[in-house]
């Protein structure tokens, strides 16, 4: 499949792989990973930022086309829709049918609660079901929830909220618990242990996957569990308005037919937003390795409400997305490829970094590479560097990768690439929002009553950076538990009238601050039609 451009560095990368497997990279110091950052991680681009001129995080920065999103005009007017005329009236409606909404449906349905589900695609399209890698639970004698702490907190940059990410990592071993229980086939040994490896990171061998397709296994099991019980799910319907009751809390939703744009009510005594990522979103014209679906509906909704944001101005780029063939530029290539012990080499056959660094580390040494230090493979699209995954087959034994990563095997080999023996191209995609909606410990909005919001919707559970596998975590933990909180507060809550006035606040508002646009936000689906 490489043509003749490759062959030189081919050569180079295969010729110094036996030494390369024996060399342990020094790890960088603190001094040297800022400087990295600085110099050229994305987040640091401060071109490519926007400060907010109004809502509840006026002042701050965030990514110019999430800015956009968030001043826009709203898709409908107050006056569009009666409010009176209720289709749907429950007590927890749940925006969003990945992993987040789908733990969070069960476990409001377990506490009694009527459930909607709405999800502007199917059940179960989402960023969940893309997730490869695995996820981190401290379960092993050796480890311990403390040092999961530690690890994740450093990792974020220190930035993380203490008390939710203390949940995450107290609630991880249950979580893993819950789902093996719900049907998650995790990879175990013949005895019947899990297996566990590393990620960029992490100081203890904590990452429970189901080979490289952990989340589709998750989803598959989680959107089982949903459906068989029968808890309603509303397909191709998005929320395109929240609304509050007259008192200023979350009391609903109007929702959207994908299909006909019909609009609907649904009014609820608490509202989860479990809409996930940005992928989509394209910040900086960076390629995705997120569903077709992740266009940051939640953050705008909420934000139109009052509810405040922690960190929109930090996105995780995963190192390795692959890079070549262009048909799946941009997707995801596992982290657990160098957990099993692949090292990225640049176009000489040369390891420019120690193989677990934390990703925004590894991503911004990436572009070093390709930039400044001119040592990227040209790949005809772009500069990429190799991920030397033969490796993986010499020091595991051969058929590991096939055991292990099959469907990295597998995405490859439709474009005739054999990873066993050949390395492959990649380059940082955009992958993860670190920051999100601003939540307390039981999932409820710091800033908007009766709104819960969980998954990648939220910010501040990983600070500014997250390590691998906290993310599947933190769906199911915080999912979970916004589920039975948002039970819990509708069977105390009486609905007061319901009302779409923060519409013409906040029309008001970009008016006052002399914004002209013509944009209308949620973004719902990303536009790929040539301008
Ligand atoms: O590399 C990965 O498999 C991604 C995992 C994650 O984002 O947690």
């Amino acid at each position: 499949m490489y043509d003749e451009k490759f062959k030189e560095s081919l050569k180079a990368v295969e010729a110094a792989r036996d030494e390369n497997i024996a060399y342990e990279p020094a790890r960088m110091t603190a001094d040297e990973k800022d400087q990295l950052l600085a110099a050229y991680h994305p987040d640091y681009k401060k071109s490519e930022f926007s400060t907010l001129r109004i809502g509840p995080n006026k002042g701050e920065q965030v990514p110019h086309e999430l800015a956009e999103m968030l001043e826009a005009h709203s898709r409908i007017a107050a006056s569009d829709i009666s409010l009176d005329d209720v289709k749907y009236d429950v007590d927890v409606l749940i925006i969003g049918g990945g992993g987040a909404g789908a733990s969070a449906a069960i476990e409001a349905d377990n506490a009694g609660a009527n459930v909607l589900v709405v999800t502007k695609l199917r059940m179960g399209d989402a960023n969940t079901m893309m997730a490869e890698g695995g996820i981190q639970a401290a379960d092993k004698p050796n480890d311990s929830p403390a040092i999961h702490f530690v690890d994740a907190f450093g990792g974020g940059h220190y930035a993380a909220k203490r008390e939710l990410l203390a949940k995450l990592v107290c609630d991880a071993p249950e979580a893993i618990q819950w789902l093996s229980g719900l049907g998650v086939e995790f990879d175990k040994t013949p005895d019947g242990t899990m297996i566990t490896t590393h990620g960029g990171g992490t100081s203890r061998k904590r990452m429970h996957a189901a080979k490289d397709y952990s989340g589709a296994e998750i989803m598959r099991t989680l959107r089982d569990e949903v459906l068989n019980r029968g808890i309603p799910v509303v397909d191709f319907t998005s929320a395109i308005e929240l609304i509050l009751d007259e008192n200023g809390k979350a009391a609903g939703a109007v929702l959207m037919n994908m299909e006909t744009h019909e609009l609907m009510v649904a009014r609820a005594k608490t509202v989860i937003l479990a809409t996930g990522g940005a992928g989509r979103m394209h910040y900086q014209g960076f390629p995705t390795s997120n569903h077709y679906g992740a266009t940051a509906d939640g953050l705008v909704l909420g934000y139109r409400v009052g509810a405040k944001l922690l960190y929109a101005d930090t996105l995780q780029y995963h190192p390795t997305g692959a890079a070549f063939p262009q048909q799946i530029f941009g997707a995801l290539v596992t982290e657990k490829v160098r957990s099993l012990g692949a090292k990225l080499v640049n176009r000489d056959g040369k390891v420019f970094m120690h193989p677990l660094e934390t990703r925004d580390v590894a991503a911004a040494s990436i572009i070093r590479e390709c930039s400044d230090r001119k040592e990227g493979v040209d790949t005809g699209d772009g500069k990429a560097v190799w991920l030397d995954t033969p490796m993986i087959e010499k020091i595991g034994g051969e058929g590991t990768i096939e055991k292990r990563i099959p469907a990295m095997m597998r995405m490859f080999a439709s474009y005739g690439i054999d990873i066993r023996r050949e390395p492959i191209l990649v380059y940082p995609t955009l992958h993860y929002q670190n920051g999100g909606l601003d939540i307390n410990v039981d999932g409820m909005s710091t800033t908007v009553e009766n709104l819960f919001v969980a998954g990648e919707a939220v910010g501040g559970i990983h600070g500014r950076n997250r390590l691998m596998g906290n993310s599947l975590l933190d769906i199911i933990v915080f999912g979970r538990n916004a589920g039975q909180n948002a039970a819990a507060t509708a069977s105390k809550t009486t609905v007061g009238k319901l009302t779409l006035e923060h519409i013409n606040r906040f029309d008001k508002e970009r008016e006052d601050a002399g914004i002209k646009t013509d944009a209308v936000s949620p973004k719902l689906l990303p536009d790929y039609r040539r301008k």
